[in-house]
């Protein structure tokens, strides 16, 4: 069976954007694969989120996981601070990863760019413990998503450096986990191509929104004037209302408003109307688990306590073996 492994920065609620171009296919993996999925709350400390914020990020994101479908008998779901293991996986890799390829990293650059006032040294040893997070379940295969591709050719380096500079074949070289056909793209409610909370929060639909929240977001999304003759290409912001609708409507009503498109009868407020009613609909019963689960805490720490352990099963054993192979062994 194969290991797949993921892991999501806890920034917040997650979003539909975050359900059709992972979670969803997570919640099928988890029915043929050994999956860990964890939480990388090491990895959001780059950008200094306040103490009380990271706590309710984190606990928000394995409500979100585990209403989406997620189930933890049937995949391993964890926080990674509960596996400290990693953060020695990281140090011992360390050594063997240089500065200059580090400051190479495209993804590193960007940081520098963006946030010139932080460039803080986890950022520059993020792709380090990522490749941990990976190697220390010895996974086979990582959903990522095109940002994130560039980490999982540092983490193949990394394994392959490793092997060849201690003569061993131990680490596996994870590949990633392509969806094929069952990506769906979900693009923002602001006319940008991609839902993204870092870009724009009010173009997020997130999974706990409630139905009025859901409405008021929809209705007020980018649209334009209308199209003034037959065929005219659609503004991305009116093809961004129809994708949405191609993800959370039926067959039926996506044609009707195509047609009323295409024979300029479109009225975008109905449209919206039916969006709204759509994508409430889809997300009805994860709402109605996201509001059973928040309260639940008892059963929370359950989960994170089943995970914990299961992890460190499988990571302490990793750690145990690269100390064996370094020649860190007992007296
Ligand atoms: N860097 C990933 C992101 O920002 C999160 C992440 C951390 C991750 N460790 C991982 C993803 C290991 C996959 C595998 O989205």
């Amino acid at each position: 069976m194969d290991r797949v492994l993921s892991g999501i920065r806890p920034t917040g609620y997650l979003h539909l954007g975050n359900y059709f171009g992972a979670l969803k296919n997570f919640v099928r993996m988890q029915e043929e694969n050994n999956c860990y999925f964890f939480i990388a709350d090491y990895h959001s400390l780059t950008t200094h989120p306040k103490p009380g914020d990271l706590g309710t990020n984190i606990k928000n994101v394995l409500v979100d996981y585990l209403a989406a479908g997620l189930d933890p008998e049937k995949c391993t779901i964890y926080i990674q601070s509960d596996v400290p293991e990693v953060c020695e996986l990281t140090l011992l890799l360390a050594m063997n990863v240089y500065v200059g390829e580090l400051q190479r990293v495209p993804s590193f650059k960007e940081k520098v760019r963006r946030q010139p006032n932080n460039v803080n040294a986890g950022l520059l040893t993020y792709p380090i413990l990522m490749a941990s997070d990976i190697l220390i379940h010895r996974a086979d295969k990582v959903p990522v998503g095109k940002d994130q591709e560039q980490h999982l050719e540092l983490t193949r380096d990394f394994a392959q450096r490793f092997n060849h500079f201690y003569g061993v074949d131990y680490f596996k070289l994870p590949v990633a986990y392509n969806f094929g056909d069952h990506l769906v793209k979900i693009p923002g409610l602001d006319g940008s191509t991609k839902m993204s909370k870092s870009d724009n929060e009010a173009s997020c639909i997130f999974l706990s929104d409630s139905p009025e929240l859901i409405r008021k977001k929809v209705m007020k999304a980018v649209s334009d004037s209308g199209p003034t003759e037959p065929g005219q290409p659609k503004s991305q912001a009116v093809e961004n209302l129809f994708q949405l609708m191609e993800a959370v409507s039926s067959p039926d009503t996506l044609a009707f408003f195509e047609e009323a498109y295409q024979k300029c009868e479109i009225r975008y407020g109905d449209m919206k109307k039916q969006l709204a009613e759509d994508i409430t609909s889809f997300v009805a019963p994860i709402h109605e688990r996201i509001m059973t689960l928040r309260n639940d805490d008892d059963y929370l720490r359950k989960v994170a306590k089943l995970g914990a352990e299961k992890a460190r099963e499988s990571a302490s054993k990793t750690v145990n073996d690269v100390r064996e192979i370094i020649g860190i062994r007992k007296l």
